[in-house]
This record gives structure tokens, C-alpha cells and sequence, in this order.
């Protein structure tokens, strides 16, 4: 595919701007999605330089409106959509569920599970348009197995992994495939943020690293290999699937 359209939320982000570089360097033309658009716009500077052609858009994924807004946004400029990575996320509080609040875990699945949803209930209709592309929607490790302390977002995480694969069963006879992207704890502003949590709270943030068989954090641009390789280059046939990034922590 010559110069594919693809939409990234959470653009701005760790994994979101590894992708944009990634996909730049592919010639890709480029919607960066983002909340933190001054987060976007440099994502998309850096897409640029890459090669691509892409352009910084702001909006929050839990908000209908701005979802059908980013998805017009990206038609009105690029002509259409090819793929799209549904990438944005939050990772909520560190705490025990007695002690998590329901604000915050309405808030968690607000982000990662309406907006996971939202962005396939309106980037579907735009693909079929196209006559078919490719979905890759961000779960987690977390998403696969239970992480204690963090239960929103491992519950938000399992959640889109169940929302994937129904769109994968929808959408398998349109020429779209959807696929599930379970990264490891990887070096971004996210795993910063839960570092400094776990500090405030008393607790040894080096135990994530110990879990990990590989015995280090992900790369963001290892999440992003992989995830271009999922929007770009995997076969039709590559649909419904969860592929764990994870250097062997889910390994069975
Ligand atoms: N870093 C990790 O260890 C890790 C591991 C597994 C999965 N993930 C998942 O990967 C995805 C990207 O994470 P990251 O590590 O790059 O995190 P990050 O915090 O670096 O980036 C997330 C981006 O999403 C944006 N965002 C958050 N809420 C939004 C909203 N409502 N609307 C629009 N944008 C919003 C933020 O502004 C930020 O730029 C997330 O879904 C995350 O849960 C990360």
C-alpha cells in the first residue's frame, strides 16, 4: 500500500510517538491523536522528519463526539482510512480495590475501554468505506493475566481484549482485520508514572523488572515494530489474535 493513512490515539505518548516515527519512515500519511495536542503536534513533527506526512489533532477517546470528529478530521484531510492504532490508555491509581475509588475506576474504563470502543464504532464504517485496512487495538500484558494493585486497569485491559476480538468476528468477512497488541511494562511516560506511584506508596518498583523474563523493560519503538507490522504488513488472514510483547512475561 503506497503512502497508508493511518490514525494513532494516544499519539503523543511513549508507544503513540515510536509508532509515528515508525510509520513516518514507512511514508505513511498520519493522524496523531491526542488529548495533549503541544504532545501530538511534536509526534507528528517527528513523523514528518521521518518521511511521512502527518498532522496533530486533539481530543479525548471517551468522548463520542471528538471520536467522530478526529475520524471526519482524518477523511477531510487525508481522503480516508487505511489503519488505525487505538492506542490511548491511562493506568489509573496503585491501590488495593477496598481502597481504589469508584471515580477512579469509572475514569479507567472511561479512557480505555469507551474510547477503545468509540474509536471501533466509528473507525469501522470509515474502513469499510475503503473496502477494508487494519485495526490494532492496545490491551496489555495486564490484560491477559491479573495484576494485583492495579485492578481497574487490568479489568480495562482484559475488556479490550473481549472488544477486539468481537470486532474481529464482525469485521472478518469486510477485508478488515483486528488485532490485539499486549505489551509488557515498557520504558514510556506511563511506566515512569507508575514508578513514582509505587514510590509514594511505600513499595519496590523494581519488581516489575523481576517478572520479566527478559529481565528488562520493553523498548517503546519494540511495541511499535510490532505494531506497524500489525497495521501495515500482516496478512488478511492475521485476525482476532493477541500478540504479547513481553520479553516471555504471559510466556505459558
Ligand atoms: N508503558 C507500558 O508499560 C505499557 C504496557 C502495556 C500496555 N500499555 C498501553 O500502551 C498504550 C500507550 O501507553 P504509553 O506507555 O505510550 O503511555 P503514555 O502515558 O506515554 O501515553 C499515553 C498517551 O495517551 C494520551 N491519552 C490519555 N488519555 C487520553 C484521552 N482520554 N484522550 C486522548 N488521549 C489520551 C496521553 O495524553 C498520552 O499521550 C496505553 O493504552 C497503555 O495502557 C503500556
Amino acid at each position: 500500500m503506497s503512502a497508508p493513512v493511518v490514525i494513532v490515539t494516544g499519539g503523543g505518548g511513549g508507544i503513540g510517538r515510536a509508532t509515528c516515527s515508525q510509520l513516518g519512515a514507512r511514508g505513511a500519511r498520519i493522524l496523531v491523536v491526542d488529548r495533549d495536542l503541544a504532545a501530538a503536534e511534536e509526534s507528528a513533527r517527528l513523523a514528518r522528519e521521518a518521511g511521512g506526512d502527518a498532522a496533530a489533532h486533539a481530543a479525548d477517546v471517551s468522548d463520542d463526539a471528538q471520536v467522530a470528529g478526529y475520524v471526519r478530521a482524518c477523511e477531510e484531510r487525508f481522503g480516508g482510512v487505511d489503519a488505525f492504532f487505538n492506542n490511548a490508555g491511562i493506568e489509573g491509581p496503585i491501590a488495593q480495590i477496598p481502597d481504589y475509588s469508584l471515580a477512579d475506576f469509572e475514569q479507567v474504563f472511561r479512557v480505555n475501554v469507551t474510547g477503545v470502543f468509540l474509536g471501533l464504532k466509528h473507525v469501522i464504517p470509515a474502513l469499510r468505506r475503503r473496502g477494508g485496512g487494519a485495526i490494532v487495538n492496545t490491551a496489555s500484558q495486564a490484560g491477559l493475566r491479573g495484576v494485583g494493585n492495579l485492578s481497574g486497569y487490568s479489568a480495562s485491559k482484559h475488556a479490550v481484549v473481549g472488544l477486539s476480538r468481537a470486532a474481529a468476528l464482525e469485521t472478518a468477512t469486510d477485508n478488515i482485520r483486528v488485532n490485539t497488541l499486549c505489551p509488557g511494562p515498557t520504558a514510556t511516560p506511563m511506566m515512569e508514572s507508575i514508578h513514582t506511584a509505587v514510590l509514594g506508596a511505600g513499595g519496590d518498583p523494581s519488581s516489575f523488572v523481576t517478572r520479566i523474563p527478559a529481565g528488562r523493560y520493553g523498548r517503546a519503538d519494540e511495541i511499535a515494530t510490532t505494531a506497524v507490522f500489525l497495521l501495515l504488513d500482516a496478512p488478511a488472514f492475521l485476525t482476532g489474535a493477541e500478540v504479547p510483547v513481553d520479553g516471555g512475561m504471559t510466556t505459558p
